[in-house]
């Protein structure tokens, strides 16, 4: 008799209007794919679960002086800072090509005030071609004297009903780990409507040129991405798990199917994967294939096994 095959799905807002399902937990993570057309020229992107746009404000922006990004040990530290086309030309001209993928694509919005992030889910909701969106809170808000929304619960909070007030997409809110305890701000997003968490977005770090004697970054400080930062992900996806029944994508320092597994036990339901993509293209399709492989050498027939399993039961 024939095994029964693995189930690699994943349904978020599961029972609601705005039920969207991915067809396995391996997604990309925003800023690190661009918006995906390159690498749908010589990748088959319709095999991931899901695709994150850029982060998208509402007007382009050009982004930080160079350089804009400093290699580290084990990471990368990057201040891009949101280089992107803007919400209209990426609804006139990146949108109609996603609409022919299969792969549902979620837009990662930034806003700089909280009515910005509402205007900008009102102008994504019910395009086509936008399965889902992704609320990055990792942004200094200028109305609190610089604090980013996702440091204070109540900001996070106000970003979510705001956003939900504006759009009837599935909703997933990015969190920061730039806070002392990750469990408050998880628990607002929860409690005001969000479909879905990922956790989480770049340490924030530094990096010093000795011979000048000042910071690599025009910007002094950047956010530290890639494999030096998974341990950092897992304990936050670990502690976000006991604070949300909603699902969790997990990103930092995914790069191989075992990173995949190792985050799933923590409590997430899936992964993006990031900073891996920029040493090999390929990454996030090589991670899909060694989580499966994995699993069918473990005998998992449904990932729901794994999510969680690793967490303390008392
Ligand atoms: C170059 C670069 C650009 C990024 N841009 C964004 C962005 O626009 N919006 C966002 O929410 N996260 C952004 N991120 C954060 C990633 O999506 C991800 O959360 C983080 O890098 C951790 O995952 P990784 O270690 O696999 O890269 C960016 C990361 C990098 C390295």
């Amino acid at each position: 008799m024939p095994a029964p095959s693995l189930d690699l799905g994943l349904t978020i807002a599961a029972g609601s209007k705005r039920e969207l399902r991915l067809r396995n937990p391996v997604m990309v993570a925003s800023g690190t794919f661009s918006n995906g057309l390159e690498f749908a020229r010589r990748f088959d992107v319709d095999t991931l679960g899901a695709i994150v746009s850029k982060g998208t404000t509402l007007r382009p922006r050009r982004g930080n002086r160079t350089p804009r990004t400093v290699e580290t040990p084990s990471g990368l530290i990057n201040s891009i800072g949101f280089q992107n086309v803007g919400v209209s030309a990426l609804i006139a001209e990146v949108a109609p090509v996603w609409a022919r993928w299969r792969v549902p694509v979620l837009v990662n919005i930034m806003g700089e005030t909280v009515a910005e992030y509402g205007r900008l889910a009102a102008r994504l909701d019910d395009v086509d071609g936008v399965a889902a969106l992704e609320v990055n809170v990792s942004c200094p808000n200028v109305e609190a004297g610089g604090m980013e929304y996702g440091q204070d619960p109540a900001l996070a909070a106000q970003v979510v009903r705001e956003v939900r007030r504006h759009s009837d997409l599935p909703m997933v809110v990015k969190v920061t780990p730039a806070v002392t305890d990750i469990r408050p701000i998880v628990t607002a997003i929860t409690d005001t409507g969000a479909d879905a968490i990922t956790v989480m977005n770049t340490v924030p770090a530094l990096a010093i040129d000795a011979r000048a004697r000042r910071p690599v970054l025009p910007t002094v400080f950047g956010g530290l991405s890639g494999p030096a930062i998974k341990p950092i992900a897992l304990r936050a996806v670990y502690l976000a798990a006991s604070a949300t029944h909603l699902p969790i994508l997990a990103a930092g320092g995914v790069s191989s199917g075992l990173d995949a597994v190792e985050f799933l036990l923590a409590g997430a339901s899936a992964v993006q994967v990031g900073t891996a993509t920029f040493r090999d293209p390929a990454a996030p399709w090589t991670v899909l294939r060694e989580l499966t492989e994995w699993c069918e050498r473990e005998g998992v027939r449904d990932l729901r096994e794994l999510v969680g399993a690793a967490r303390r039961r008392d």
